[in-house]
C-alpha cells in the first residue's frame, strides 16, 4: 500500500492523482489540489499547501510517510524542491534545480544540446538589445525569438519581419516584458513541420518512453487563433514512426542524461522534449522537466499499467517498465477570453458524467452553492480512451458535448491532422 503526495492543482496534477489512485490501496493526497481533484478521490486528499511552499511540502511529505512525492509543475522544481527533499531524506521523483535548468534557461538547454550534439535550431544567445537588434535586422524572417527563463508558456515570439523582432526585442529586453525571465534572449533560425511530445522516464542513467503525444496549441479549430498553453492533445501522434521514436531516443534522450550525468547532475524526473519533424530530420524546440498539459491527461488515462511503482523504481534509480497505452484523446473545454482575458464564474452544466472509458479532468473550477462554475482560462480536460485514436476522440468528444456553460471555447479538430 503506497502513500503518494502529488504537488499542484491543475488539469495535468488531477490526472497524475487519478491515475496514482488507480492503484490498489494507494492513497493519494495532492497539494493543494483543486476543486474537481476533490470531488473525485475524497475531499480528505486535497491540502491546502501551496506548490511554492517548498518547507511546508516537506513537512506534510514527512507527516505523510509518503513513499513518493510527484510534482506537477516546473516552478516548484525550478525553485529546488527536489533538492530540499533530498536533504531530508524524503523520497521524490523529479529533476534537481540544476537540471531544472533545461527548461528554466533556454540558452542553457541550447548550450547543453550543443554539447550533446543533439539536433535542434540554429541560435544566438544575447543580454545586449542593441547587439540582439542588429543581429535580427540581419537575419532572414520569419525568426524565432524566446525569453530565455520561464514565461508561463508565453515567452515565445515567432516574428514574421524586422520591424515586429524590434519592437520584440525591445518589449522583453528594455521593457521587462517578462521581468528577469526577457533580461536574456534567444533568437532562433524558424523550423517548419508537425510537432511532436515526447516524454520519458528517467532515472539517472536510463529513460523509458511514454507513449507519443500531440498538442494542439492555437485556440481555434483548423489551428487559427492565438497560442494557448495547449486546447486537446492525442495519444499515440499521428505523425511519428517506430523508426522517429528511435531516432529521439539515440540523439535526443540519450545524450542529453549521459552529458547531464557527466556535469555531475544525473537527471531523474520525467523530461519532455518537445520537438518539430522538420524535413531534414527531427529537432528540438525545448525541453520540459514534468510532464505536458494536456498530453498528460490523455497518456495517463491511455496507461494501462500502474504509474506508482514505476516512478518509485526510478526515483531510487532501479530500472523501470511502463507496458502499454491505449490510444487517448484529450479536449480542453476554455472559458470565453481565454487565453487573454477569461471570463470566469458562469455556471457549469452536465458535469460528473465519468464512464470507464471518458473522464473529466478539472484545470479552472470551483465548487459554489452546489453547482459548478468556472474559475480559469482552461476549464476542463475532457479525455476518452479507446482501441483507435478514432475511437478515443469519439468518446472524449462525446463527453465534451454533455457538459455546457456560457461562452464555452472548445476545438472540434483534436487528434486530427
Ligand atoms: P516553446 O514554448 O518553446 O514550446 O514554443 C512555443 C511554440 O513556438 C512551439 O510549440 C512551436 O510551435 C513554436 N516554436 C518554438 N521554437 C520554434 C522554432 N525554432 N521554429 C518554429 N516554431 C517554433
Ligand atoms: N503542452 C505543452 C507543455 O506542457 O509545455
Amino acid at each position: 500500500m503506497h502513500t503518494y503526495l502529488v504537488v499542484g492543482s491543475g488539469g495535468r496534477e488531477h490526472a497524475i492523482a487519478w491515475k496514482l489512485a488507480q492503484e490498489p490501496g494507494a492513497r493519494v493526497v495532492v497539494a493543494p489540489g483543486n476543486p474537481g481533484i476533490a470531488a473525485d478521490l475524497g475531499d480528505e486528499s486535497c491540502v491546502a499547501v501551496q506548490a511554492s511552499d517548498l518547507a511546508g511540502l516537506a513537512s506534510l511529505a514527512r507527516e505523510l510517510n509518503a513513499d513518493l512525492t510527484v510534482v506537477g509543475p516546473e516552478a516548484p522544481l525550478c525553485a529546488g524542491i527536489v533538492d530540499v527533499f533530498r536533504a531530508q531524506g524524503l523520497p521524490i521523483f523529479g529533476p534537481t534545480q540544476a537540471c531544472a535548468q533545461l527548461e528554466a534557461s533556454k540558452h542553457f538547454a541550447k548550450v547543453t544540446m550543443e554539447r550533446a550534439g543533439i539536433p535542434t535550431a540554429a541560435y544566438r544567445t544575447f543580454v545586449d538589445v542593441e547587439r540582439a537588434i542588429e543581429y535580427a535586422r540581419g537575419a532572414e524572417h520569419p525568426l524565432v525569438i524566446k525569453a530565455d527563463g520561464l514565461a508561463g508558456g508565453k515567452g515565445v515570439t515567432i516574428s514574421a519581419d524586422v520591424a515586429q523582432s524590434v519592437a520584440t526585442l525591445r518589449s522583453y529586453m528594455s521593457h521587462g516584458q517578462f521581468g528577469q525571465a526577457s533580461q536574456q534572449v534567444v533568437i532562433e533560425e524558424f523550423l517548419t513541420g508537425p510537432e511532436l511530445s515526447f516524454m520519458v522516464v528517467c532515472d539517472g542513467t536510463r529513460a523509458v518512453p511514454l507513449a507519443t503525444s500531440r498538442d494542439h496549441k492555437r485556440l481555434q479549430t483548423g489551428d487559427l487563433g492565438p497560442n494557448t498553453g495547449g486546447m486537446g492533445a492525442i495519444v499515440p501522434s499521428p505523425d511519428t514512426t517506430p523508426d522517429v521514436e528511435a531516432f529521439v531516443m539515440a540523439q535526443v534522450i540519450e545524450p542529453i542524461l549521459h552529458v547531464m550525468a557527466e556535469d555531475g547532475t544525473p537527471y531523474v524526473g520525467f523530461l519532455y522534449a518537445g520537438l518539430m519533424l522538420t524535413p531534414s530530420g527531427p529537432k528540438v524546440l525545448e525541453f520540459n522537466v514534468r510532464l505536458g498539459d494536456p498530453e498528460t491527461q490523455a497518456l495517463l488515462f491511455g496507461m494501462r499499467e500502474p504509474l506508482g511503482p514505476a516512478l518509485i523504481s526510478a526515483a531510487a534509480g532501479h530500472a523501470v517498465s511502463l507496458g502499454e497505452f491505449e490510444p487517448a484523446c484529450c479536449v480542453v473545454l476554455a472559458s470565453a477570453g481565454y487565453p487573454d482575458a477569461p471570463q470566469t464564474g458562469k455556471r457549469i452544466a452536465g458535469i460528473g458524467m465519468n464512464t470507464p472509458d471518458t473522464h473529466v479532468f478539472h484545470a479552472g473550477t470551483q465548487h459554489r452553492e452546489e453547482e459548478w462554475q468556472t474559475a480559469g482560462g482552461r476549464v476542463l480536460a475532457v479525455v476518452g480512451r479507446g482501441g483507435s485514436p478514432q475511437d478515443a476522440r469519439k468518446l472524449a468528444y462525446q463527453a465534451c458535448h454533455a457538459i455546457a456553460f456560457d461562452g464555452m471555447q472548445m476545438r472540434t479538430d483534436i487528434g486530427l491532422s
